[in-house]
């Protein structure tokens, strides 16, 4: 018999226990979706909270929360429109369709950075070559298409009201920077998170919870100026060691990534600006407090056809997963001032943020003047429109394209030397406007869950334990009865309440042998298991179990509170919790 692996072994235990599932299944299931079960919302959400603690509270991030139905307008500003489509093969036989890339991948053993950059003839000339058949019929291919991978839909009753999912919350940041510029006071640099669904239209997810239709996604956008770009919080994380597979090394075919601490990595130019360094740092860390040793984490450079449209340098932070080797968990792109200047573009709202200069200084001013007598018979209805595009554009803009070709393009409108005056004046400048760059680090909270529930599998004695870090834990304490009679029961019941009433997320169980209860709380991760028994109601003390070394200590009932309080925020250890306990 085929020996199971780790991700249906997980997957399967996941099942049973209530963590996740495929959705729809009384229908025949739809890939791309799952439900998470009573365990899997409790591990999801705590992994949230962490996550909240660690990047949102602690770093004075911003967060905000906006609609999962977008208007088109915003993706065809930010360019998905135009970018987010896969190259997709449909069956002849039985039509089904798949992606392209990944069946090279799949079949013809060749990277995705091979595949990425292949073209759709060239996709259908290696499919051929490498003789790719449909994995569920074996037919023959059609020709490769793009397919984009927006859910779109429409808005209200109106077929002309196109709307998309979001696959991706940053947009609803960007679309809203001037409320936040506001908000923070008008000073950079600051950062905003979104945390909520986001919808791909994946054409044959087959990887359950690592590749989803419906996910949720956290986006961070932290915005600063590009005049100065130090992170005033280099200092954590300096000398963190991060594994590096930089472009130059993937170029070269080299898959060991390089150890280097942050500050080399950003001398050895690496990683491009500081922030997204600090920010890699910190996911390392997120990582490792969720489970994930650094020997199974790495970052690896996008080649420049690899990276997303609106990004000048991208990392993928990856983990090793056993049925699918190097996993993506987040990526860190540096997307520049690109987002905002196409907002600004396509609003025509001044996202601009203002700088005021120590001491003004003197400048020359490029001022540009429309000449009305010329321009208004010219344009005529459309004069409004050609004014205000004219005010917020750089004269000098103009002035250049007048030098070079004659004429200026502004959107539609062509624009000639003879309908504008360009006039030259001094002025005092007392402060510099200028869009704010970005940078991305971004996460899929489902693959965090999955890849946490990986790392926590183990088997001890034959038995499966999860050893989950404790403040990710979905029940953090199980309450247990000895044996289920002689006031015992009723005494573990007084305990269960008063852990529930302190804020504890707690499960009482009397059902069965007292191991086959341990058993049952290893197998779904709950850190302690605190036992009633006969010296309990002689003088009020209990036993507390951990959960993956299985020793036992002995304390009080009215000190529980504090102690567990104290324990799940990590600040102490198992052995703080009481008196070692044998039988
Ligand atoms: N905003 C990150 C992404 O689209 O993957």
């Amino acid at each position: 018999m085929k020996q199971k692996d780790k991700y249906e072994i997980v997957s399967e235990l996941a099942r049973r226990r209530g963590f996740f599932w495929p959705s729809y299944e009384i229908y025949g299931g739809v890939s791309g979706f799952i439900t998470f079960g009573p365990l899997g919302v409790l591990l999801k959400r705590r992994i949230e909270e962490k996550f909240r603690d660690f990047f949102i509270r602690r770093l004075g991030i911003y967060e905000v929360e906006n609609s999962v139905i977008v208007p088109a307008k915003v993706f065809e500003a930010s360019g998905h429109v135009e970018h987010f489509k896969e190259p997709m093969v449909e069956c002849k036989n039985c039509k089904r369709k798949f992606r392209a890339d990944h069946l090279l991948q799949e079949f013809a053993g060749m990277s995705d950075t091979e595949t990425e950059k292949l073209t759709l003839d060239e996709l259908d000339k290696q499919l051929r070559i490498n003789k790719v058949k449909c994995p569920e019929c074996g037919g023959a291919f059609d020709k490769p298409q793009y397919f984009m991978t927006m859910f779109k839909t429409t808005i209200g009753p109106y077929a002309e009201a196109v709307g998309y999912g979001r696959p991706e919350a940053a947009q609803g940041i960007f679309v809203e920077f001037k409320r936040l510029y506001d908000f923070a006071r008008e000073k950079l640099p600051f950062g905003v998170a979104q945390i909520g669904r986001a919808l791909r239209n994946e054409i044959s997810p087959r990887q359950g919870p690592i590749r989803l239709r419906e996910f949720t996604i956290i986006d961070i956008e932290f915005f600063f100026d590009p005049e100065e770009p130090n992170c005033y919080l280099l200092d954590e994380v300096e000398n963190e060691t991060l594994r590096l597979i930089p472009a130059e090394l993937k170029l070269k075919g080299e898959a060991k990534p390089v150890e280097v601490t942050v500050k080399e990595a950003l001398e050895k130019g690496y990683i491009k600006t500081e922030w997204q360094a600090f920010f890699m740092a910190w996911a390392k860390r997120f990582l490792l407090s969720i489970g994930v040793p650094s020997e199974k984490q790495r970052f690896i450079e996008k080649l420049e056809w690899e990276r997303a449209h609106y990004s000048v340098q991208g990392y993928d932070q990856e983990v090793f997963l056993e049925r699918w080797g190097w996993v993506e968990v987040s990526g860190h792109n540096y997307r520049t001032d690109y987002d905002l200047k196409r907002h600004i573009e396509f609003s025509r709202e001044d996202m601009r943020a203002f700088k005021e200069l120590k001491k003004p200084i003197e400048k020359e001013k490029v001022i540009l003047k429309p000449i009305m007598e010329k321009i208004g018979p010219i344009f005529q209805k459309d004069i409004g429109e050609v004014l205000k595009l004219l005010e917020q554009t750089n004269p000098e803009e103009i002035e250049e394209a007048f030098n070079k070709q004659g004429f200026y393009m502004l959107g539609k409108y062509k624009i000639l030397p003879e309908h504008v005056q360009i006039l030259r004046t001094k002025v005092e400048e007392k402060g510099r406007r200028f869009i704010p760059h970005v940078v991305e680090p971004s996460f899929g909270l489902d693959r965090l869950v999955y890849v946490a529930l990986e790392y926590a599998y183990r088997i001890k004695d034959n038995r499966a334990l999860l050893s989950l870090p404790r403040d990710i834990a979905p029940i953090q304490v199980g309450v247990y009865p000895l044996v289920s009679k002689d006031g015992l029961p009723e005494k573990a019941r007084e305990v269960y309440k008063m852990l529930l009433e302190e804020g504890f997320t707690v499960e009482y169980d009397e059902s069965g042998s007292i191991g086959r209860r341990y058993a049952r709380a290893d197998e779904i991760g709950t850190p302690l298991g605190i036992t009633i028994d006969y010296q309990t109601l002689k003088d009020d003390t209990v036993t507390i179990r951990d959960r993956d070394s299985w020793k036992q200590v002995r304390t009080k009932i009215t000190d529980l509170p504090h102690l567990l309080r104290e324990y799940f925020r990590n600040k102490i250890e198992f052995e703080e919790l009481g008196v070692a306990f044998k039988e």
